[in-house]
């Protein structure tokens, strides 16, 4: 469940009017909700209780200092996938000891840094990686847990770009291969077997890819218990979320009402599709999950500069770009537009493009949306923007980066200030 309502006529973020927010801190800004991720997090962690089980949230989807704070205080660990996602973790006051760090491509500056603060795992995805993590550990006088990251070969049903888990995929060691690999690690003087993982994709909108590859990895799973005394098994992330989601408004038709559930399947059936394979192996289960915690937590608040009319199309120019969120560009995906101002009960429905101010077609956030007249000066929110949006938001254009804020209940907090043009130069150095 997300919470973000309509009362009075205007969009709120838990008790606070986003109107007021924009007007205070400018736009384009994400806002997140504290309430909505603790609330997912609380329900994940209800319906995963008949397993011995810890939730380590994937940093990569939105890695702000308040939100990693805000789930380490709720007793999340952390998934994290290079030296700068572990260095944050520290800084918001997680406990190393409760990282995997997971990666097809860790440098060695990287692995020192992990092995030196004492990580819970490396999930490995070669035998390369493992040698040099073996040799590193050496030099360190140190033995690294690892967990080798196991490829089920199944088809999770989502965009390729983010779909993880089949044999075409440069992620993990075929389910064929495994235990040879296993086997070499065993021999390393500087290596400790821990545990075994996979994830199979992002976006994941069914639960039955979930099952399926957990019934495929089950046998290694209790080999490997047998063999090498292994304490975990991670089932990854990849809960899908629902984008194309109703908010609780009059009667606008414009929206499509799945009924309040924020995840794609609802959280019962994630549950009972994994909990009776994963019960009988007698191990903790890790899940990393990014997006079914923080996905429908936040919204980019943009506001429309121009409106511009052509001979085919009306576009509505507005103020965030393809750089601040970059997935209806690259993924294609669909985004949620609402209007801040609720519309009337029966408005005058329209198509329009809404689009950025970036020098690219590319850089669009709806085409042929119906929606209700937009104005020039209208404040939007493209819904369920919190994972994946300002972590994947870059300089482009020399636009700054946008800021961030968070609201807890009636609170509402910068979380990061906006970046400034002088930002944007800082560390350009005139050649000699
Ligand atoms: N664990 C591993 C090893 C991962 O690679 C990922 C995501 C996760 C967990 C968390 O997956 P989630 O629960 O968030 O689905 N930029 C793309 C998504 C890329 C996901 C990459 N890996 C997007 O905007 O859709």
């Amino acid at each position: 469940m997300h919470l973000f309502q309509y009362r009075d006529g205007k969009l709120h973020c838990e008790d606070v009017d986003l109107a007021c927010v924009a007007e205070k801190f400018g736009t384009p800004l994400y806002v997140y909700s504290a309430g909505t991720i603790l609330d997912h997090y609380t329900r994940l962690d209800a319906a995963l209780a008949p397993l011995d089980h810890l939730i380590w949230y994937a940093v990569k989807a939105n890695s702000n200092r308040a939100i990693l704070k805000l789930l380490a205080d709720a007793d999340a660990g952390f998934d994290i996938v290079s030296g700068g996602e572990l260095f944050r973790v520290l800084r918001a006051g997680g406990d190393p000891a409760k990282c995997t760090f997971a990666g097809v491509g860790k440098s060695r500056e990287e692995i020192e840094f992990a092995c030196e603060q004492g990580v819970y795992s490396f999930n490995v995805e070669s035998e390369s990686e493992l040698e040099q993590i073996d040799q590193i550990a050496g030099e360190k006088n140190l033995r690294a847990p690892i967990a080798l990251r196991a490829n089920p070969d199944v088809d999770p049903h989502t965009h390729e770009y983010i779909s993880t888990g089949s044999r075409e995929n440069k992620f993990g060691i075929a389910l064929g291969q495994l235990l040879a690999v296993y086997e070499g690690a065993a021999k390393m003087r500087n290596i400790e077997i821990v545990g075994v993982q996979m994830h199979i994709g992002s976006q994941i909108t069914e639960a039955e890819p979930f099952a399926s590859a957990i019934r495929k990895t089950t046998p290694l799973v209790r080999e490997l218990k047998s063999k090498y005394g292994i304490k975990f098994f991670s089932i990854g992330g990849g809960m899908g979320i629902i984008y194309r989601r109703a908010l609780e408004s009059g009667s606008g038709k414009w929206w499509h009402d799945h009924g309040g559930e924020s995840s794609a399947f609802s959280i019962r059936d994630y549950a009972d599709a994994i909990v009776p394979p994963l019960r009988d192996l007698g191990i903790r289960i890790l899940v990393e999950p990014g997006r079914f915690l923080v996905g429908s937590a936040g919204v980019l608040l943009t506001r429309v500069r121009y409106i511009k009319q052509t001979a085919e199309k009306k576009f509505a120019i507005v103020d965030a770009g393809m750089n601040d969120l970059i997935r209806p560009a690259l993924y294609h995906s669909y985004h949620e537009i609402a209007p801040v101002k609720e519309p009337s009960k029966s408005p005058n429905l329209e198509k329009i493009d809404i689009v950025g101010p970036v020098c690219e077609s590319g850089d669009f956030f709806a085409l042929d949306r119906e929606m209700p007249e937009v104005h020039e000066g209208d404040l939007l929110a493209i819904m369920s923007a919190g994972a994946y949006g300002f972590v994947m938001a870059s300089n482009y254009n020399s636009r700054p980066s946008p800021a961030e804020a968070l609201v807890h209940g009636d609170k509402v907090s910068l979380i990061r200030e906006r970046q400034t043009w002088e930002d944007l130069v800082r560390g350009e150095v005139e050649p000699l």
